[in-house]
């Protein structure tokens, strides 16, 4: 294993997760391609983004990650190690390393145990370590997310919503994992807290060298977390590249859209106003070619016809567009023409 492979620690390959679903009695199962290949590479201490519009597959994709749901196919790999192969044993042990926040603070934590309780409940469980040592290392995660010691014997109702995502962070944290999957973590916050708690996050991955998978519906959100980003449409990438580059220099009409949408980014980064219209297509019966070309003021016969296929960018590294008009150089208010 070389230097770069040992940062590696978490490596998907063409993930794919396929639900069927009963259409009716006398109706055949239909297939949603929630999650339709999808490929990355995550290094130590590094934010992946994922963006997209609600029903894109991104919350699947977080459950794949975690091995809460097996995938349908693909391949994943955690510091080189492939989860899919290994024994029941070794993945429980892998788990502990992988840990999920949800957007729900409320839901996620059980109203009748205290704080103390719920953060020691993982190390009940998966560790041997005595009751006064489980107290110890509760205390200590308690501090480094900003919560007093008091609140150790006090129950989720009594906090904020703020807190409660808080809570749920030292929970993660509790089990020492090395990837965090944050699945819209911040979204039922209020504005003024979100940014406490994108501080908190970014403050406790460079303490413990974390990656995390960043999962948001709102580009904004992950303006200043993510060092890579990846943005979904019905299941499939549409483009993926560098916080830079899709911030920067962003291509794809769906990622144009997107950022349009969302006020709060200064507008000089705003070469190109492309209003996203109408709702993501149903993913039972997905459009022809490009799942986008029903919005999308670009499109045309090909795009109806042909799936466009994620390539690189010609003038960028690393940058991966799924787009038939950007790779004929039709989107020329890229240039910015536009403004
Ligand atoms: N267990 C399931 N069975 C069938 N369809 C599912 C299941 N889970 C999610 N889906 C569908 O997969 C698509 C992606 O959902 P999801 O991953 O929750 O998207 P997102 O998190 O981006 O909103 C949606 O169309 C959703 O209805
Ligand atoms: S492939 Fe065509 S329809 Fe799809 S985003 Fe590009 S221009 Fe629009
Ligand atoms: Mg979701």
């Amino acid at each position: 294993m070389n230097q770069s492979d040992s940062q590696l620690i978490l490596k998907a390959e063409n993930l794919k997760q396929h639900y069927h679903v009963k259409q009716g009695l006398f109706k055949p199962n239909a297939v949603v391609k929630a999650v339709d290949g999808i490929s990355f590479n995550l290094e130590k201490g590094k934010t992946l983004a994922v963006v997209g519009e609600s029903g894109c597959g991104k919350s699947t994709l977080g459950r794949m990650l975690t091995m809460i749901e097996t995938p349908t196919a693909g391949s994943l790999a955690h510091l080189g190690e492939d989860l899919l192969t290994l024994t029941k044993d070794a993945q429980a042990k892998l788990r502990q390393k992988i840990q999920i926040i949800f957007q729900n603070p409320y839901g996620s934590l059980n109203p009748r145990k205290k704080i103390g309780a719920i953060l020691e409940e993982p190390l009940i469980i998966n560790t041997t370590l005595s009751k006064a040592e489980r107290k110890e290392k509760a205390l200590t995660i308690m501090s480094k997310v900003g919560l007093k010691a008091e609140h150790y014997d006090r129950y989720p109702h009594m906090f904020s919503g703020g807190q409660r995502q808080r809570i749920a962070i030292a929970r993660g944290l509790m089990l020492d994992p090395n990837v965090i999957v944050a699945d819209e973590p911040v979204s039922a916050l209020d504005v003024s807290v979100q940014a406490q708690v994108l501080n908190l996050m970014m403050d406790l991955q460079e303490e413990f060298g974390l990656s995390y998978v960043f999962i948001s519906h709102d580009l904004s959100v992950v303006e200043h977390i993510a060092d890579d980003v990846m943005v979904m449409y019905l299941g499939k990438v549409v483009e993926q590249g560098t916080r830079e580059q899709l911030f920067e220099n962003p291509k794809h009409p769906y990622t144009l859209a997107l950022l349009s949408s969302t006020p709060q980014l200064s507008p000089e980064k705003r070469r190109t106003r492309i209003k996203l219209e109408g709702e993501l297509p149903s993913p039972l019966n997905p459009p022809s070619g490009c799942a986008f070309h029903g919005r999308c003021s670009y499109a045309n016969d090909r795009c109806r016809n042909e799936t466009p296929a994620l390539r690189l960018d010609g003038q960028e590294l690393g940058h991966l567009i799924a787009c038939h008009a950007v790779e004929e150089n039709r989107i020329e208010t890229l240039a910015g023409s536009a403004a």
